[in-house]
This record gives C-alpha cells, structure tokens and sequence, in this order.
C-alpha cells in the first residue's frame, strides 16, 4: 500500500504564519505538523510515501524529512502546481499509485490515542473499497460528514452541509483500493472550484464500497485550522508527552518498533540531536529497552 501527505494548498487562512511557509512545516509543540500524519503512515505498515507540495516548498520538506531513509521508508516528492483539490492529490501521484491502494492524510491533520493502531489495522486489512472514518463533533459543519445507519452503512456522505445529517465530521486520513485514481479522473470541480475528497468519497458510495469507522471517546483528532486550534493541539501535546513521558508523533520511535530502522540507527540519529529532548528521547527508548 502507497502513502500520500498532502501538504500543498495556499495556507491563505493562516496568513501571515505561512506566508513564507507550507502550513504542515510549523511545529506543533515539539515537531513539525507534518510528523504527525507521517507517523501515522509508518504506524499503518506504509514504507512508499509520496509528499504532495507547492513548487515552493519542496525543497524546505526535502531539507527536513529527505528520503526518508531516516525513517526506514522511501519519500518522494509530488508537486502541485494549483491547488486544485484534495483529490487531486490521486492525478498527482498517478503513477507512484500505479495499481496498488493507497492511503491519503492531509498534512495538517493530527491523531492521537489507543485505538489509532487497531483503526488503522482494520483499514489495513480491507482491500476493497474504501473506508473513511467518522469522528463525532459538536458542530461538523466545518468539515465532511458521514451519516451512517445501525450496522455502520454509509447511507450518506457531504462536504460543509449547512444542516448536517449526522454529527460525525470526516477527518483527513482515508484508504482506497486501486481504483482511487480511475474515479478521480471523473471528478469535476465542485462550486467551490475544487476536486473535493468528498466527491471521491460519494463515486465509492454510490458503487457500495464506502465503509466508515468511528473513533471513539478518547481518541484525539485535533484541529489545526486556526491560531487557537493550533495552540490548543500544542498544549494537547506538551501535557501528554510531559504527564507520560512518552511522544506523540515521533516518526524515528514508530519506524524502530516496526522494524524499519535498528537499535544502531536510533543510536545515531539520537546523538546527533542529543542536545536536544527530542534526541535524548531516542537515545533513552534504546538504552531502556
Ligand atoms: O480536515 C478534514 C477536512 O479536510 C474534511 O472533513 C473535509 O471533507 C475536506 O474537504 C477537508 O476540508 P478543509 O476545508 O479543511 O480542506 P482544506 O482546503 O483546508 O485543505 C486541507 C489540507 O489539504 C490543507 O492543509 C491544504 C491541503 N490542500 C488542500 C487543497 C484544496 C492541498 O494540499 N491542496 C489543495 O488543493
């Protein structure tokens, strides 16, 4: 299965913070946003990645994340030229694509909790369709939303309703079989001028392969929209990492436990940040295991 990070898009609602900058490369708490759907990836098993960026802004993710050797996966680069979309993040990475599945996560989108593995596993697992998640909000009309009878059928799927059908908002993590590409080719521009996700999500309903899993009470999904967003996931982070002494998000730690990278790799990576917590870390998950 294929990854994709979609970290393009103009970033105009958070002017000026990312004037300069692509939104995913400002930290959140400790670490760059964009670690945070990247461990995502590593920990659903997914070594390909490809990053989707503005022309400006690649070499900036070339500089912090390369290819991703460090990680133990292999990271290349897609550009967009014109953010055109979420979905077109799939006419992009066409060819990285080829016929395998594909996993989608937008790079502004953070996740936290016990139940991230299993959800993951389960999404995994499924290799047709396509599933989609469903996180319960008190008002999604912000977002996608999901509507879904007692078994968990997919009865109705919407971008931004001004009178949502359920209360469960689609967060930006999704998975498909290897006809994501075919059908977002038949997608046309939405009012908004944009290849919505959305519409994706609706060709999948309409053929019955569109599965939705909640995530529970307890699971995070944290908004990154806006300034206050964006402090309130820091705080998130810094309470947690603090309180447990354990990290949200640390690509280097997720990609050891998977076997990408070795003892010796953590060992290195760790001394050369070791003045740093975030290198003391690796080196401590080593020397206490
Ligand atoms: O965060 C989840 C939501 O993301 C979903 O619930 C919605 O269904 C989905 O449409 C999307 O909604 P947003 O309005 O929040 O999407 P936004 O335009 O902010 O784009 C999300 C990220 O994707 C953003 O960090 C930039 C990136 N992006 C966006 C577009 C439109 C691109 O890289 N290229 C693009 O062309």
């Amino acid at each position: 299965m294929k990854g994709i990070i979609l970290a393009g898009g103009k970033g105009s609602r958070l002017y000026p913070m990312t004037k300069a900058v692509s939104k995913p490369i400002i930290p959140i708490y400790d670490k760059p946003m964009v670690y945070y759907p990247l461990t995502v990836l590593l920990k659903a098993g997914i070594r390909e990645i490809m990053l989707i960026t503005a022309p400006a802004d690649v070499e900036s993710y070339r500089r912090l994340l390369g290819d991703g050797s460090q990680f133990g996966v292999q990271i290349e680069y897609g550009i967009q030229y014109v953010a055109r979309g979420i979905a077109d993040a799939f006419l992009i990475a066409e060819e990285f694509i080829g016929n395998d599945r594909c996993c989608l996560v937008l790079g502004d989108n953070l996740f936290n909790g016990a139940q991230l593995d299993e959800l993951l596993a389960r999404a995994v697992a499924r290799k047709e369709g396509a599933t989609v998640f469903g996180y319960p909000v008190k008002d999604p009309r912000a977002f996608g939303v999901v509507e879904f009878d007692a078994e968990g059928n997919v009865l109705s799927i919407e971008e931004k309703p001004q009178n949502p059908k359920s209360r469960y908002a689609v967060p930006g993590l999704y998975f498909y079989d290897e006809n994501a590409v075919s059908l977002a080719k038949t997608l046309q521009p939405s009012a908004r001028g944009e290849l919505e996700i959305t519409g994706l999500n609706e060709e999948y309903l309409k053929r019955g392969k569109l599965h939705v899993e909640l995530m529970t009470r307890g699971m995070a999904w944290l908004d990154t929209g806006t300034p206050a967003g964006m402090l309130n996931a820091a705080q998130y982070v810094e309470a947690v990492q603090t309180r447990q002494g354990m990290y949200i998000a640390c690509p280097e730690e997720t990609a050891w436990h998977k076997g990408f990278i070795s003892d010796a790799d953590m060992r290195r990576i760790g001394s050369e940040l070791k003045m740093t917590e975030y290198g003391q870390y690796l080196l401590d998950l080593v020397e206490d295991e």
